[in-house]
C-alpha cells in the first residue's frame, strides 16, 4: 500500500456525474441475499475492493454470485448509469457450509462485523480475519452482545481482536442497549436475531444509518420500531432483485471540492439521499453552498435523487451530537473544510473516528498541518483555525482510503503540487476517483 500520487491544484470543478454504488448498501445486499433464499439480482453494486470482500466470504459459505453484466466504464461518465450488475444465488443461511480455511476480510469492518452476526445462529464454523488495520479494530462490541445470545466466539485478547473463530449455533433473543451508535454492531444483532429463540432488540443511543432495516423491509421481514429501538424475530428471507444508489460518501470529495473551489457548480446523479447519511449536505450548506436535491425518487427501500452544488461562502462549522453519526465517514473532510473558512471550526463527539480503517483524527491532522494549515487533534474530534493558504507537501494517507481523498480534494486547493502516499488505498471504496475528478476538474 505504498502507491504514490502527484496532485495539481485547479480553478474549480464542474458538470455532472454519477458515482459508484453505495458500498454500504452493497455489503448488505450481498450479506442479506447470502442470508436469504433464492435469486437477487443486484444493480449498481460499488466495485470497492471492500465490497470484493463480502463477495468473496459469501461465496466462500457455498452462496453463488455471477457477473450477469459488468460495465466498469460507465459510472465515470456524466452520460450513462452505474450498471455493475451480478446475480446471486443463495439456499439460504441455514444451508451454508464451512469454508475451507479463514475468511480473509481484507480491510472491511462491515463485511467481518456483520458477517459475525449471521454466522453466529448459523450452522457453520469459520474463522474470520483480515489486515493488519482489521485485526487492530474493535470487535468485541459485536463479539460481547452475540456472546451474549449464546455464540460461541473466540479471538485475540478475549474475543477484541480478529482473527475470531465462530461455531455456529442456536441462540437466544434478547435486549440490547449499544453504549456506542454503529450500524455495523445493530446490523449484526439484527441479522443474528433473525436466527433466534424469540425476540431481540436493540437501542441506540442515536439513530445510525439504516440500510439494514430499510433492505430488510424491502425484502418483507417485519421489524417494530420505536424511537431507536428494533426489533425482530426469527425469520425466513426470500430474496428480490435490488438496485443500489450511487454512494453519498463518495460523492462526499466531489461535494467538497465544489464547495471549497470558488465558480464551481456540479449535480451528482442518482444518488443516494437517505437521511442517516446526508449529514455531509446540511454541513455543506452550514458552509455556505447552495445544495439542491431534486429527481427523488425510492429504489428498493432506499431514496435517491440528484444533489447539485454551487459554491458560496466558506464559514466555520461546529460538528457534534447527531451529525456527527450521520456525517461520521465525511469528518475528514470537515478538517479540509475548516482550514478554508475565516475562524474556528470544531469536530466533538467523534472519538469513534479514531478506530476506523486508521485514526483519522491523528491521520488528517497530521496531513493537513504538513500542508499549512492550523489544525488540532483533540481526544474526541480537532479544532481547525482557518484560513489557510495551503501549499502542496508531502503527506501520507494512513493507509486509509478515506483520507488518501480527503487530502486530494485538499491538493486541488492548495498552492504547488502535493504528493500522497497510500493511493492504492483509494481501491477500498472508490475505484476510478481520480477519473471522476478528473471529469470534472477545469484547470
Ligand atoms: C458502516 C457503518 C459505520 C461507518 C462505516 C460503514 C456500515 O461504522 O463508519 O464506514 O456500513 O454499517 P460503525 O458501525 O462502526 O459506526
Amino acid at each position: 500500500m505504498n502507491q504514490q500520487i502527484v496532485l495539481r491544484p485547479c480553478r474549480r470543478v464542474e458538470g455532472s456525474i454519477q458515482v459508484p454504488g453505495d458500498k454500504s448498501i452493497s455489503h448488505r445486499a450481498l450479506l442479506v441475499g447470502a442470508f436469504g433464499e433464492g435469486e437477487m439480482e443486484i444493480t449498481g453494486l460499488s466495485p470497492a475492493a471492500d465490497v470484493s470482500s463480502s463477495r468473496a466470504a459469501v461465496e466462500a459459505l457455498g452462496v453463488q454470485t455471477l457477473n450477469s453484466r459488468v460495465n466498469v466504464q460507465s459510472f465515470r461518465t456524466s452520460t450513462t448509469t452505474s450498471d455493475f450488475h451480478i446475480l446471486l444465488n443463495s439456499r439460504g443461511v441455514q444451508r451454508w457450509r464451512s469454508p475451507n480455511g479463514p475468511i480473509h476480510v481484507g480491510n472491511s469492518g462491515t463485511t467481518i462485523r456483520l458477517l459475525l452476526g449471521a454466522l453466529a445462529g448459523s450452522s457453520v464454523a469459520a474463522e474470520l480475519t483480515g489486515d493488519d488495520s482489521i485485526r487492530r479494530r474493535p470487535m468485541g462490541r459485536v463479539v460481547k452482545p452475540l456472546i451474549e445470545m449464546g455464540a460461541e466466539i473466540t479471538g485475540r485478547n478475549g474475543g477484541e481482536h480478529a482473527p475470531l473463530q465462530v461455531i455456529g449455533g442456536r441462540l437466544r433473543g434478547r435486549a440490547h442497549v449499544l453504549p456506542v451508535a454503529s450500524a455495523q454492531v445493530k446490523s449484526a444483532l439484527l441479522l443474528a436475531g433473525l436466527l433466534a429463540d424469540g425476540e431481540t432488540s436493540v437501542t441506540e443511543p442515536a439513530p445510525s444509518r439504516d440500510h439494514t432495516e430499510r433492505l430488510l423491509r424491502y425484502l418483507g421481514v417485519p421489524i417494530a420500531s420505536s424511537r431507536n429501538q428494533l426489533s425482530v424475530k426469527s425469520t425466513n428471507i426470500q430474496n428480490a432483485s435490488v438496485t443500489i444508489p450511487g454512494d453519498i460518501s463518495s460523492a462526499a470529495f466531489l461535494l467538497v471540492a465544489a464547495a471549497l473551489l470558488p465558480g464551481s457548480e456540479i449535480a451528482i446523479e442518482k444518488v443516494g439521499v437517505n437521511p442517516t447519511r446526508t449529514g455531509i449536505l446540511d454541513i455543506l450548506r452550514s458552509f455556505g453552498a447552495r445544495v439542491e436535491v431534486s429527481d427523488l425518487e425510492d429504489e428498493s427501500g432506499e431514496p435517491r435523487g440528484t444533489v447539485r452544488i454551487r459554491a458560496g461562502d466558506h464559514k466555520p462549522l461546529e460538528i457534534s451530537g447527531d451529525l456527527v453519526i450521520a456525517a461520521l465517514d465525511e469528518l475528514p473532510l470537515v478538517a479540509v473544510l475548516g482550514s478554508a473558512a475565516e475562524g474556528e471550526t470544531v469536530v466533538r463527539d467523534a472519538s469513534e473516528l479514531r478506530v476506523k480503517e486508521s485514526d483519522r483524527i491523528a491521520a488528517i491532522t497530521d496531513g493537513l498541518t504538513r500542508m499549512g494549515a492550523d489544525i488540532e487533534g483533540t481526544p474526541d474530534g480537532f479544532v481547525v483555525r482557518g484560513p489557510a493558504r495551503l501549499r502542496g507537501a508531502s503527506v501520507d494517507a494512513a493507509g486509509d482510503h478515506r483520507i488518501a481523498m480527503a487530502l486530494a480534494v485538499a491538493a486541488l486547493t492548495a498552492d504547488g503540487e502535493t504528493t500522497i502516499t497510500g493511493w492504492d488505498s483509494v481501491a477500498i471504496s472508490y475505484p476510478g476517483f481520480e477519473r471522476d475528478l478528473e471529469h470534472l476538474v477545469v484547470r
